[in-house]
């Protein structure tokens, strides 16, 4: 009998994650909520799921039935109020990212955390991807030395058409996300790869006219923004949020004193490359520059599913957190210490490259400091509520 009875909010996103469960048979994919359920759900192979438009009916449906899990892919800045509803109910939660949308929220998610004691995971999938499965083995055994620089870097572009039919509505967040929010699928890797967290982080922003032409409905114009931070162990790293820059779709760099690790941009896909100085190259290997193809047991299933394989890890990363116990690498802290980059991230760019220190959320005096930051790029549904703008000024 599936032992895990997983509820999923948010079915556009969320759509990818339910044909990935209905292929598990220790998920038993319990009901599904959306506002828009008749748009977006195939009624042959979910018939028999029951559908919910309203939350709170979803979630009491689900306490009353025995259901013990949510998987949330509703909308990008609302995570951590679903989130801890769900926790206060008594459901464990996989949330996509990003798990908090100001800090005040980062305080709340941790304690909601420690106080109910349940499960919490961080659905973020680019680590899990043949290449990052990689290089974090070649990390893990040691092969960089001493690790001195990353950088993580994710550019998603596109036309007026695509950009409409991802922003439906004028309140959307995809029209008021500032560059910086949008990090996890390029720091993600990188805290994966190098076990390293975010301490410090400088950045700026750089503005697009291509995206200004947009701004009546896309308030977010800027084309990048690029942030410097110092890492847990006294590495440093450089990674963009979601960008607009024309280039690659990702490219991903760990380099050490003794070999670095690189993949995506120039790198033909699917490869990592690695590199050694002529004198730190091991004894009687011939090159100091290596392809390496990577693979991994369970690659026919990984790559039938999205995202290079991620996809398809975060679901057996559920698995082995609820079934097994083993605690996933994206837990709580994790997760709010790089929303908690992204928010302040992004008011350095608004200060010219202003360094910040981003809170240890594990110390509770760091916690402190922050508790009613609620500062937010994001209005309501009514337009209301956003405290911080959503580009750089820009005078034509
Ligand atoms: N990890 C990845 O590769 C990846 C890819 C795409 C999207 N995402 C993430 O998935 C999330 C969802 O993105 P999306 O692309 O599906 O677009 P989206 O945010 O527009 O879709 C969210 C869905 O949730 C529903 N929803 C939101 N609030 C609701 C509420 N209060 N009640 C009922 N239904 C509600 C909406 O109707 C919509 O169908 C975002 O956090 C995004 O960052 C991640």
């Amino acid at each position: 009998m599936a032992s895990i009875k997983m509820g999923v909010f948010g079915a556009w996103r969320g759509n990818s994650y339910i044909d990935l469960m209905l292929r598990e048979p220790e998920i038993d994919l319990f009901a599904i909520c959306d506002k828009n359920i008749d748009n977006l759900c195939d009624d042959g192979k979910l018939a028999e799921i029951p559908k919910f438009r309203d939350f709170d009916e979803f979630l009491s449906y689900g306490k009353e039935n025995g259901m013990n899990a949510v998987f949330l892919a509703n909308y990008f800045h609302q995570h951590a109020p679903f989130a801890i509803k769900a926790m206060n109910a008594g459901l464990d939660v996989f949330s996509e990212c990003t798990a908090a949308s100001t800090l005040k929220e980062c305080v709340e998610l941790v304690e909601t955390v420690e106080k109910t004691g349940r499960k919490y995971m961080l659905c973020e999938n680019y680590p899990f991807s043949n290449e990052m499965l990689k290089m974090e083995e070649i990390a893990r055994e040691g092969a960089l030395g001493s690790l001195l620089y990353a950088e993580g870097e994710y550019n998603h572009s596109g036309g007026n058409e695509e950009l409409r039919r991802l922003t439906p509505g004028r309140y959307h967040w995809r029209a008021w996300l500032p560059r910086t929010y949008y990090l996890t699928h390029s720091l993600g890797p990188i805290m994966y790869i190098t076990k390293t967290e975010v301490r410090y982080v400088s950045a700026r922003a750089s503005h697009s006219d291509l995206l200004y032409e947009l701004r009546e409905w896309r308030h977010n114009y800027d084309g990048a923004a690029h942030m410097l931070c110092e890492m847990s162990g006294g590495m440093t790293a450089r990674f963009t949020g979601c960008t607009a820059m024309a280039s690659d779709y990702g490219r991903y760099r760990v380099c050490g004193d003794i070999s670095g690790v690189e993949a995506g941009g120039y790198i033909p896909g699917g490869k990592v490359r690695q590199f050694w100085h002529e004198h730190t190259k091991p004894d009687g290997q011939n090159e100091n520059v290596l392809l390496i193809d990577p693979a991994f047991d369970d690659d026919k299933k990984a790559k039938n599913a999205g995202h290079g394989g991620g996809d398809y890890r975060v679901v057996q990363n559920i698995k082995d957190y609820l079934i097994c116990g083993k605690e996933p690498f994206f837990d709580v802290y994790r997760a709010v210490n790089m929303s908690a980059t992204a928010i302040l991230g992004w008011r350095s760019c608004l200060n010219h490259g202003e360094n910040f220190k981003v809170p240890d959320f594990r110390n509770k005096e760091e916690r402190e400091a922050v508790r009613d930051d609620d500062l937010t790029p994001f209005p309501d549904e009514n337009g209301e509520g956003a405290t911080l703008p959503a580009a750089l000024p820009f005078e034509e």
